[in-house]
C-alpha cells in the first residue's frame, strides 16, 4: 500500500462532506444525491455498531473510507435484498453479519491496495463469521476486489427502488481471504 497513506479510525459525522465529495468523485454522485446521502449516512451513524475507516494522507486529507454495521433485517437495505435471498435459501446471510455500506478511494489513488486495507481492516475488527454487501452488476473494479477478498454473488438484478441500475448482493466468510504468498 502507499506508505504516505495511513489508515485509522474516521469520525464519519463531523467529516460527512469530505467523505461523499470523495464518493462523489469515485463513484458519481449529483449535488442532489450527495444531499440525499448526507441524511442517510448521519442516520446510518446511529446504528448499533456502525463504524468507519478513513485514509489519509499526511496533510490530513480525506482520499478513500468505509463504513458499515452489524446487519438488522428490519434496516432499508436488508429488506430489499430479503426476498431475492429468501428465493434462493440464502437469507441466513442476514444474520450474524457485518454490512459493507459505502467503500470509496478517490480515483487519483486508486489501485495502491488502499481499498482492499480498508475492507480489510474494517471486517478483521467484526464480531461476526460473515460480511455482506451490494455492488451495481457489471465487472467492475469493486466486483473484482470484492471477489479477490472472498465474496460470492449470493444475488444478481437486485432492483432498489430509485435505483436506475440493477445490484448484486455478495456475501463472504469473515475473516478475508488474504492473497496468498
Ligand atoms: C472499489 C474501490 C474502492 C477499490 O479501491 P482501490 O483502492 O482502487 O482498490 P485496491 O487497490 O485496494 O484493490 C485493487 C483490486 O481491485 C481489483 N481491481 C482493480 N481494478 C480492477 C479492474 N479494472 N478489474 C477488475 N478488478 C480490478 C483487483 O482485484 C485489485 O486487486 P490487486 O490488488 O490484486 O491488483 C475503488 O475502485 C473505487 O472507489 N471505485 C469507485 C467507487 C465504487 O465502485 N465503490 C464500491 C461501491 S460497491
Amino acid at each position: 500500500m502507499t506508505d504516505d497513506v495511513v489508515i485509522g479510525a474516521l469520525d464519519l459525522a463531523l467529516r460527512v462532506d469530505e467523505a461523499l465529495a470523495v464518493q462523489a468523485r469515485a463513484f458519481g454522485l449529483s449535488d442532489d444525491e450527495i444531499a440525499v446521502r448526507r441524511q442517510i449516512v448521519l442516520r446510518h451513524l446511529g446504528h448499533p455498531g456502525a463504524r468507519a475507516l478513513g485514509a489519509t494522507t499526511p496533510d490530513g486529507r480525506l482520499v478513500g473510507f468505509v463504513y458499515g454495521m452489524p446487519n438488522d433485517r428490519a434496516h432499508w437495505w436488508s429488506t430489499v435484498v430479503e426476498p431475492y435471498l429468501r428465493s434462493r435459501e440464502l437469507d441466513f446471510w442476514l444474520d450474524d453479519s457485518f454490512v459493507i455500506t459505502e467503500l470509496h478511494v478517490e480515483p487519483a489513488y486508486q489501485n495502491r491496495g488502499i481499498g482492499r486495507t480498508l475492507i480489510t481492516t474494517i471486517t478483521d475488527s467484526a464480531a461476526e463469521p460473515r460480511s455482506i454487501l451490494s455492488a451495481i452488476d457489471w465487472e467492475s473494479p469493486a466486483r473484482g476486489l470484492y471477489r479477490s477478498l472472498g465474496y460470492q454473488d449470493l444475488a444478481r438484478q437486485v432492483l432498489f427502488p430509485s435505483a436506475p441500475k440493477p445490484y448484486a448482493v455478495m456475501g463472504a466468510p469473515l475473516p478475508l481471504r488474504r492473497p496468498s504468498a
